[in-house]
């Protein structure tokens, strides 16, 4: 058996030992308690979305062979050639974290023999993608996805329902100010013929092209319409459209997508610079940008399209699909940048506040009943005095402070005082759980 070569690890530039406490790496971040609201209403709202239209959810190991993702993204992507975080594992060979999440979808459903299940299969997921890119706004080396893939029917109404679908999804989280761009860039075979068109136009400009520009004449000709260089912008408006020298069948296919949107009053912009940056794409692709963007490479929302090819490039049958990815980090900063209120989450409603050590093993008991009770109800039994109880019990807009001091333990009482008119009772210790029961139920 060929020996298996060690991946070599080199040396970090800081070493562990340097004193100075550890950092996040380059483009991760860690999302602190204040965000997780946010987390929680977009996950929550993308997987009901999802669930109503009738998709399932499907778990993807982080961690996949490197040649999944250079035969699906394809091996003169950015994504392959600049960015995956790959290295080489002792056992498994050269291994990489995803970019993406389509790829491991369709080696799921051949792995799994999907194409038994009545089709078409609709999946989605929710979780993080690696990229090492530059970190900027909106671009992390670590961010997170939700998307939509649904494999098995190659009909142009199933890409106007994703297109319906990803705007109805920024609807629902009140992000309606979006704009949805769209494009075809046809069969293989005939991008094959618009790709060395674009690239007979382009080199006549060869001098004014940016470096990048130059080499995508011959590695990527596609993206030399999403570059972003002034003096390569401009010689766009000239380049030859790809709807132009798209195949009967890519046409027709097309004008049915739009005319379903026109059908169902879904307002888009036909954008022939749409390329996107994976080869796997065939006919419809299609981006959502925030309404105020003009470029949306920098800034899309989400992301997607139509990947006949893709199942069958992997080993399966041929299988045409279509779906679509969200960035969660984006959605979540045009949510703030737009100031959009989020649903307020179910707050305690009660505080158990002690004072003494015999009140706090009471109390430490009649929160476990109260927890058992369904009821939700803070605490924070390692402070002494009741005034620092009732400071927090206000910080948390708590309605009721159950107040168990010295007295009301041996007279087996509680006091209940309401924080907002100020009036106190005193309760049977042993009926607090059915009197908070009756009083939450009256509010
Ligand atoms: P994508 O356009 O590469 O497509 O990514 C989809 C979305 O992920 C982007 O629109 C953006 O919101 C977010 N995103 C991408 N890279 C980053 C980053 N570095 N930092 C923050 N957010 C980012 C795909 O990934 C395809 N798999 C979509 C698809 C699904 N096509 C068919 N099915």
């Amino acid at each position: 058996m060929p020996k298996i070569q060690e991946p070599e690890i080199k040396k970090p530039s800081r070493p562990a030992s340097s004193g100075k406490s550890p950092q996040l790496l380059k483009g991760f971040r860690d999302i602190l308690p204040p965000d997780q609201p946010y987390w929680r209403f977009v996950r929550k709202t993308a997987e009901s979305f999802a669930t109503g239209y009738g998709f399932e959810e499907i778990g993807l190991p982080i961690l996949e062979e490197t040649n999944l993702f250079v035969r699906s993204i394809g091996k003169q992507t950015d994504i392959v050639e600049k960015e995956m975080f790959s290295f080489v594992d002792k056992n498994d060979g050269n291994v990489s974290l995803r970019p993406e999440f389509t790829a491991s979808v369709a080696r799921s459903y051949i792995n799994h023999g999907m194409i038994n299940l009545p089709q078409p299969v609709k999946l989605y997921y929710f979780g993080p993608a690696f990229r090492r890119e530059k970190p900027q706004g909106g671009r992390q080396r670590q961010f997170h996805q939700f998307g939509l893939e649904v494999i098995g029917d190659s009909s142009p109404i199933l890409d106007a329902q994703l297109i319906a679908i990803a705007y109805n999804f920024f609807s629902q989280i009140n992000l309606p100010d979006v704009s949805v761009q769209v494009n075809s860039i046809g069969s293989p075979e005939s991008r094959k013929v618009y790709k060395q068109e674009l690239v007979n136009y382009y080199r006549a400009k060869r001098k004014i092209l940016c470096e990048d520009c130059k080499k995508r004449l011959t590695k990527n000709p596609l993206r030399l319409l999403d570059c972003k260089v002034e003096s390569c912008q401009s010689l766009k408006a000239e380049a030859p459209q790809i709807v132009d020298w798209l195949d009967e069948e890519s046409k027709d296919h097309f004008m049915k997508v739009i005319g379903y949107l026109d059908e169902i009053d879904i307002p888009y912009v036909l954008n022939p610079y749409l390329v996107r940056g994976l080869d796997y794409y065939t006919k419809t692709v299609f981006e959502i940008w925030p309404a105020e963007a003009d470029s949306g490479s920098q800034s899309a929302l989400l992301g997607g399209g139509r990947y006949d090819g893709l199942i069958e490039y992997l080993g399966g049958r041929p299988t045409p699909a279509a779906g679509f990815s969200a960035g969660v980090e984006r959605i979540i900063s045009y949510l703030k940048e737009k100031a959009t209120a989020i649903p307020p989450e179910p707050l305690a409603k009660i505080f158990l506040a002690q004072i003494g050590d015999q009140a706090k093993v009471k109390a430490l008991a009649l929160f476990e009943q109260m927890r058992r009770e369904n009821i939700s109800v803070a605490e924070n039994f390692t402070k002494d005095s009741l005034k620092s109880q009732l400071e927090i019990a206000n910080k948390l807009k708590i309605r009721y402070v159950l107040i168990l001091g010295q007295k009301e333990v041996v007279d087996g009482t509680v006091l209940i005082r309401d924080m907002e008119s100020g009036i106190q009772e005193i309760i049977d210790f042993n009926k607090t759980v059915t009197e908070m029961k009756k009083k939450l139920a009256n509010n």
